[in-house]
């Protein structure tokens, strides 16, 4: 399996779970989810009836995908976070039936989860080189493959969960990666009633419970962590100042957590939060801005009827 070249992204993950622990609010890098385990129980979450967000998106593209492909004529298709490439077989069909298709490069941070789903897509897909890469999407992304014409698929609502600031310089590197030619698209969950966002991120069968409580087993697996899970209340709210779901743990009582791992000792008063991610809604106008201020032309927004999700197809802007 390729990796993309970086220093040591370990370490580096060590880094930021120092810096989130010392913030306010507190918070953990949103990668200590996505362990085996954890993209076991995101796979789950795709399937409850109340997270609408893959069965939205899935429509869309089935609507959408030969346009996109008609208009990309893509040689490659790299998807960034692409975990179970479950969508991404609509937007493959599409790309075969158009017939530019060469090579599908599925880039995740967890290498269980390419290990699985990348033979998957090759079995599926003979005439198509599949070609995995272990990498982080927040890097420089110079190194992504540029063999061809490049469509960038980033699904599954993925970019929710990057801070605004992650998110201005992701859009940038990629804008400046794209080059002529290339095309990227993405799956967008939209503002709406906070009732039915509060319902998506909190099924009644702890689902998403778990899966959030996963990132304190995972830090407590690979740092030698104190967390005890007793000690926190799951908890997802929406937060209207920031348009997003605010997602992780609040300590039920005061009490301290040791990570040796990281020489650090953690204290958390009563009621204190610990988030472990936010998943952003978004409103048109702000977004269309954004890419914009990146470097990338908004060419089409395509919706659902009820307006629930948006798939985006975003070019370089022409200097
Ligand atoms: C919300 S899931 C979406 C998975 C898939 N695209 C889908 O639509 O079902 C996010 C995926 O991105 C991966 N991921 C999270 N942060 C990442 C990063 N910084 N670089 C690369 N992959 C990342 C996770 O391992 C996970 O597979």
């Amino acid at each position: 399996m390729a990796n993309a070249p970086v220093a040591d992204r370990r370490l580096r993950l060590h880094e930021e779970t120092v810096r989130g622990l010392q913030a306010e609010p507190k918070h953990l890098p949103t990668a200590w989810l996505y362990d085996e385990r954890g993209s076991r129980l995101y796979a789950e979450i795709t399937r409850l009836p109340a997270y609408y967000l893959p069965r939205r998106e899935r429509e869309l593209l089935r609507s959408y995908a030969p346009d996109i492909a008609a208009r990309a004529q893509a040689e490659t298709l790299v998807e960034l976070g692409a975990g179970s490439a479950t969508n991404t077989r609509v937007l493959l069909d599409a790309l075969v039936y158009v017939g530019t298709l060469e090579r599908f490069v599925p880039l995740d941070l967890n290498e269980e989860v390419l290990r699985e789903s990348a033979p998957a897509i090759a079995a599926a897909y003979p005439g198509i080189a599949v070609e995995p890469l272990v990498g982080d999407f927040l890097d420089e992304l110079a190194w992504l493959p540029a063999a061809g014409r490049r469509l960038v698929a980033f699904l599954g609502s993925t970019i929710g969960n990057l801070y605004p600031l992650q998110r201005r310089a992701f859009l940038r590197a990629l804008a400046g990666v794209l080059g002529d030619g290339g095309a990227f698209v993405v799956g967008v969950d939209l503002v709406k009633d906070p009732r039915r966002l509060q319902a998506a991120y909190n099924d009644r069968g702890g689902v998403t419970e778990a899966f959030v409580r996963n990132a304190l087993t995972a830090v407590n697996a690979e740092l030698d962590a104190t967390f005890e899970q007793r000690r926190f209340d799951f908890d997802a709210r929406w937060d209207p100042a920031h348009d997003w779901m605010d997602i992780g743990l609040r300590a039920r009582q005061a009490h301290t957590v040791s990570i040796p791992g990281l020489e650090l000792e953690v204290s958390f008063e009563a009621g204190e939060q610990l988030r472990v991610e936010v998943s952003t809604k978004f409103r048109r106008e702000a977004f269309d801005r954004e890419f914009g201020l990146a470097g990338l032309r908004l060419d089409s927004w395509w919706t659902d009827p009820a307006g629930d999700f948006a798939l985006v197809l975003a070019l370089p802007a022409v200097p």
